[in-house]
């Protein structure tokens, strides 16, 4: 049964091995987004994500690298605890499928189904594709090929566990028809329905001889076995609700969060959600979930996203250059969820410039403006409405209820959310063109009054909306319009009068008084965008050149006689505003320059003060965020993601060339 007070969300678990992509950042922060929404609510919510860190993959990659497949696994874990940090994500728990309690779980599950008839031992043989870590009969192979990646496979003949999943097709055809929104969005929902009913569904292969795969979770019945990657990787959603979820009343932990109410996948692991999962909940006579949503894939500049093409959309990079609120907002207004998207810096920007400088950033600022210039930063609330105030109240009451509509928020659509909190603020600029306050100052102070109420309630109700979305901008808005904290007055005025916080008439128990703050979102120049880019490609180039094994250039000495390195003390540092990685630096190299360093994730600002770094110091000047850096730092940056400067062996005074 899922429970109208509780809300459970999960991710996929990503593969440890893979870098953080902006697939990975879109499911997570879809994901964040219902998570901030249900809280807000006042449901109970348990938000998880984590990492998928057994198989074969994993333990190719640690060998290479000299390291167990855990030591392998803990280091790369950290990419994408920091990359949520970063992108403001607010998971409950983030599960490892090494984590002890995970196992345990794995295990019991397998015995149960073991004990129950539900597992079988087969002498198999089939296609095995191992980059997806996946087996094929020879009639699923597409010219020989992985027919889902297009990946050679490789023919194997072994003994392996099978869960008998082809029994409990029929069963599943009837869930999925009985239950509309089970599968979502409804194209996908067709495409599983489809293939069910036009197919004979085989048994699914769980296991992998311990001789070729030792990375996995020991079988509780058969030593010589490890349970296959999606059995284990599947179970986190059960298994974290035993030992990871808040605490919740007096239910018994598990049993109060199981089913989760939606997991959100990609489309290319929709068939193993819908099929794989389901039928083993079945098996385990364990509910479904309430919600499987498969969203849609990202392109980049139309091309499909890719290592070797080397277009792969860097999440960090993106929520450094244009902060995290305006990347979480673009991913989610530009394309519908469920449906692929083209990914590219021009259309990012087009929507900083528009939706939220011009639009939203706009409104405020001039609504502040105002409401400074003619009363002194204070809001009167007002009961008795004029015509223009009641119409205008009437426009935004119904783009807000669109704004929190049940079926929008239970069907994940998004964009027409943002749509309807967009309407709310075009409808308050049209107030402001319509209504003129610069002439109601003169004639008419009532009607003024009304205005900047009407106005100040039309931002209160955006900030309100777009909370799940752009977390930190909602706060901001919140108290520049005058109020105390969101989140937490949200929480406050859950009963009573104050309930109606989500509608037009709420006013604080407390004066308002507003107070502006910095610009919402600058506008971003095309010069100095395209400026950023041409010098990251020119980078990107060079940087290959030297890392590509085969074509790497050996240069002269006079060459590097070019590079102007100096000893350059550090007079001041700070760090850049809305970036976690820029930090600001006043260097003396002789002469005082300014530098903007990548450095901010490694060190605080504090430490670098007296410090003796060295600097490239005839680099041609390049803006970072807007801010001219005059030269670079040396530094080096471990497998880990962590920096370190270079330093000096002994005192050398600034200035001092470095050849
Ligand atoms: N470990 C499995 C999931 C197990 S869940 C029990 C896995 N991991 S993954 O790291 O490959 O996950 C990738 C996720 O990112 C998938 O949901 C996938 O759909 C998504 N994306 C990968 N590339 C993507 C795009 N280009 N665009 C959007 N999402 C994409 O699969």
């Amino acid at each position: 049964m899922i429970q109208e007070k509780k809300f459970y969300v999960t991710t996929p678990i990503y593969y440890v091995n893979d870098i953080p992509h902006i697939g990975h950042a879109y499911t997570t922060i879809a994901a964040d987004i219902l998570a901030r929404y249900n809280r807000l609510q006042g449901k109970d919510v348990f938000f998880l994500t984590g990492t998928d860190e057994h198989g074969q993959k994993v333990e190719k990659a640690a060998k290479e690298k000299g390291k167990t497949p855990q030591e392998h696994a803990d280091a790369m874990v950290e990419n994408f605890r920091e990359l949520w940090g970063k992108l403001n994500i607010s998971n409950d728990a983030f599960i490892r499928t090494t984590d002890t309690p995970h196992i345990k779980t794995v295990q019991g599950l397998m015995q149960f189904l073991w004990d129950k008839g539900e597992i079988e031992k087969r002498s198999y043989s089939g296609w095995y594709c191992t980059p997806d870590e996946r087996f094929w009969t020879g009639k699923d192979l597409v010219e020989g090929k992985c027919p889902d990646c297009g990946r050679p496979v490789d023919q194997i003949h072994e003994e392996n566990y099978f869960f008998l999943m082809s029994k409990y097709q029929d069963r599943l055809v009837r869930h999925i028809e009985d239950n509309p929104d089970f599968l979502l969005p409804e194209t996908r929902r067709n495409e599983v329905l489809g293939f069910l009913r036009n197919n004979t569904l085989g048994d699914l292969c769980i296991s992998r001889p311990k001789s070729r795969l030792a990375w996995g979770v020991p079988l509780p019945f058969d030593e010589n076995f490890v349970t296959y990657v999606w059995f284990d990787a599947l179970v986190n959603y059960f298994s974290a609700t035993r030992y990871l979820a808040p605490e919740a009343g007096n239910a018994k932990l598990g049993d109060f969060w199981w089913p989760a109410d939606h997991h959100l996948v990609g489309k290319d692991i929709l068939t193993t959600h819908a099929v794989y999962w389901s039928t083993m909940l079945m098996a385990l006579n364990l509910p479904l979930p309430g919600n499987i949503f498969a969203h849609g894939w990202w392109t980049v500049d139309g091309k499909k996203m890719s290592k070797s093409v080397g277009n792969v959309v860097d999440p960090n990079a993106m929520a450094d250059q244009y902060g995290v609120d305006a990347f979480r907002y673009f991913l989610f207004r530009e394309v519908p969820f469920g449906l692929d998207g083209d990914f590219s810096e021009d259309a990012l920007v087009r929507r900083i410039n528009t939706d939220l400088a011009n639009d939203l950033g706009n409104l405020l600022s001039r609504f502040l403006s105002m409401d400074e210039k003619y009363f002194d930063g204070t809001i009167e609330a007002l009961v008795s409405l004029s015509p223009g105030l009641r119409e205008f109240a009437a426009q935004c009451g119904s783009a807000n209820a669109a704004a929190h509509d049940r079926h929008n928020w239970s069907h994940l659509r998004f964009n027409s959310i943002l749509d309807s909190v967009w309407e709310i603020v075009r409808e308050a600029n049209n107030y402001i063109a319509r209504t003129e306050p610069w002439k109601l100052a003169k004639k008419d102070e009532g009607e003024l009054k009304r205005v900047m109420f009407g106005l100040w309630n039309a931002l209160r109700l955006t900030a309100l909306s777009l909370y799940p979305f752009m977390p930190a901008t909602s706060e901001n808005i919140w108290r520049q319009i005058g109020l105390r904290a969101l989140v937490e007055e949200v929480q406050q005025n859950r009963s009573g009068a104050g309930a109606r916080i989500f509608e037009w008439n709420w006013i604080p128990a407390y004066a308002i008084k507003t107070a502006k703050g910095a610009q919402l979102f600058p506008r971003i120049e095309k010069a100095e965008k395209d400026e950023g880019k041409a010098e990251k490609k020119e980078q990107k180039k060079e940087m290959a050149k030297m890392t590509e094994p085969g074509t790497r250039e050996l240069i002269g000495i006079e060459d590097f006689a070019k590079v102007e390195l100096k000893v350059g003390k550090v007079i001041s540092a700070e760090r850049v505003e809305k970036s976690a990685k820029l930090i600001k630096l006043k260097v003396d190299t002789g002469e005082e320059r300014q530098i903007v360093a990548g450095i901010g994730k490694s060190y605080d600002p504090e430490y670098l003060v007296g410090k003796k770094i060295i600097v490239v110091a005839n680099l041609k000047p390049a803006k970072l965020m807007g801010i001219e850096s005059q030269g670079m730092l040396l530094a080096a940056t471990g497998e880990d993601g962590v920096c370190s400067i270079l330093a000096l062996d002994r005192d050398v005074d600034q200035g001092a060339r470095i050849k």
